[in-house]
């Protein structure tokens, strides 16, 4: 099958000239015990694939990156007895293992085994199965790898969907959706008639945007310092949009929601972004952040403030979601007209034009970008 593989990150752009990603052949193994062949329909562009391509998310490589996609069962292995061939499945990008603390206490985006599997760029059971045509093996992203014809995956990083929705729309829900509205809905815990601010409004915030609306905020708020993409916003249902490089920004936000916004959430993947969104948050009020900026990055924060103001600074990864839950939960909001996320579709493309989706998401110019193999 042909697979796009990463051989070496921090390539300069632009990503059109320099190629860092090599769609080539490559060899699949057959799913062994727990595994599931996929055929792959539709895979998303994320900026944490383009984090790995960049170097701010080092991963073992060679890689076949890309973690957000649905695709088709083609073969189960010994032991997956509760899906069959043809089904139609979203990816989980931390397969969950059921048996570790936080998958037993209802937080499989912590996994342990899972993370390990994912920091060492294996399967859940530690095992590899790709192979590129001089016998290399080749690592897989998040459990996934899904910019590829067919992937084999733990069974743990599958969640089966209703055949009633198009595999582009049914992508976005395996990342941007369940980041993004997991981040307001589950980590921030929205209630109905709070003031919600949105920073970064790539394919995961413009997802927390419609899941801040349809979780019943009484006013949404969004920040970017693209021009085109508060353009967006508003036209999604942003009842304001901000630069946050305007030095009034954050008092604009005091002044609309009467002292701060109840909940800020950040998905920029920059300390400024997370510095602006902690600004903006109102007395006793929660910031949330699931950007991933380099892990040599950190950030200041008064624990007075902290403290005399009450504040709650949170990470959401994988929108502290429970997959198998939340992603058939957010696709009948979606089904039911309130979750809108199609809007997120801004290019279809072919495997043999990754790199300039990848250069087109680093220029800012996509919002989400589908890989489409049928
Ligand atoms: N926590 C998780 O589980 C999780 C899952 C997916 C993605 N992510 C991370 O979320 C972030 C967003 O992903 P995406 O695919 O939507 O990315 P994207 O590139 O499509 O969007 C990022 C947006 O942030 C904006 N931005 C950059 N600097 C900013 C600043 N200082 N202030 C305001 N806006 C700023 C950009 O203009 C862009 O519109 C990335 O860091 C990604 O790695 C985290
Ligand atoms: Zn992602
Ligand atoms: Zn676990």
């Amino acid at each position: 099958m042909k697979a796009a593989i990463l051989y070496e990150t921090g390539k300069p752009r632009p990503y059109t000239e320099t190629q860092p990603l090599q769609i080539e052949e490559v060899y699949l193994s057959a799913p062994l015990q727990e595994e599931v062949l996929i055929k792959i329909h539709a895979a998303g562009i994320c900026h944490s694939d383009l984090s790995v391509i960049d170097g701010s998310r080092p991963r073992p490589l060679p890689m076949v990156i890309g973690h957000e996609a649905a695709g088709e069962v083609v073969e189960c292995g010994a032991g997956v007895d509760d899906l069959k061939t043809g089904d139609h499945v979203v990816f989980s990008f931390v397969p969950a293992c059921g048996h570790c603390i936080p998958c037993m206490t209802g937080r499989p985006a912590l996994c342990e085994p899972g993370a390990a599997a994912n920091t060492k760029g294996i399967l859940l059971n530690g095992s590899v199965r790709l192979k590129n045509v001089s016998l290399r093996d080749l690592q897989h992203h998040l459990g996934v790898s899904a910019f590829a014809e067919y992937a084999v995956v733990s069974r743990r990083s599958l969640v089966k969907i209703n055949a009633d929705i198009s595999y582009a729309v049914a992508a976005l829900f395996g990342c941007a959706v369940l980041t993004g509205v997991g981040a307001v809905i589950n980590t921030a815990k929205l209630n109905a008639g709070q003031t919600v601010l949105v920073v970064g409004l790539g394919g995961v915030g413009l997802a927390a945007l419609l899941g801040a609306l349809a979780g019943g905020a009484a006013t949404v708020i969004a920040a970017d310092i693209n021009a085109d993409k508060r353009t967006v916003a508003l036209a999604m249902g942003a009842h304001y949009v901000l630069d946050p490089a305007d030095p009034e920004a954050v008092q604009q936000i005091k002044d609309i929601t009467g002292g701060g916004a109840d909940i800020a959430v950040e998905f920029a993947g920059a300390v400024k972004a997370l510095d602006f969104a902690y600004a903006s948050t109102k007395r006793g009020g929660v910031t949330v952040t699931a950007g991933l900026p380099h892990p040599s990055v950190s950030f200041a924060l008064s624990p007075a403030l902290l403290v005399g103001e009450e504040r709650t600074l949170k990470g959401s990864y994988l929108g502290s979601c429970i997959p198998a839950r939340d992603i058939p939960a957010f696709i009948a909001l979606h089904l039911s007209g309130r979750l809108p996320v199609e809007r997120l579709l801004s290019h279809t493309i072919g495997l043999h034009e990754i790199n300039e989706g990848v250069e087109r998401l680093a220029a800012g110019a996509a919002l989400r970008q589908i890989i489409s193999f049928t």
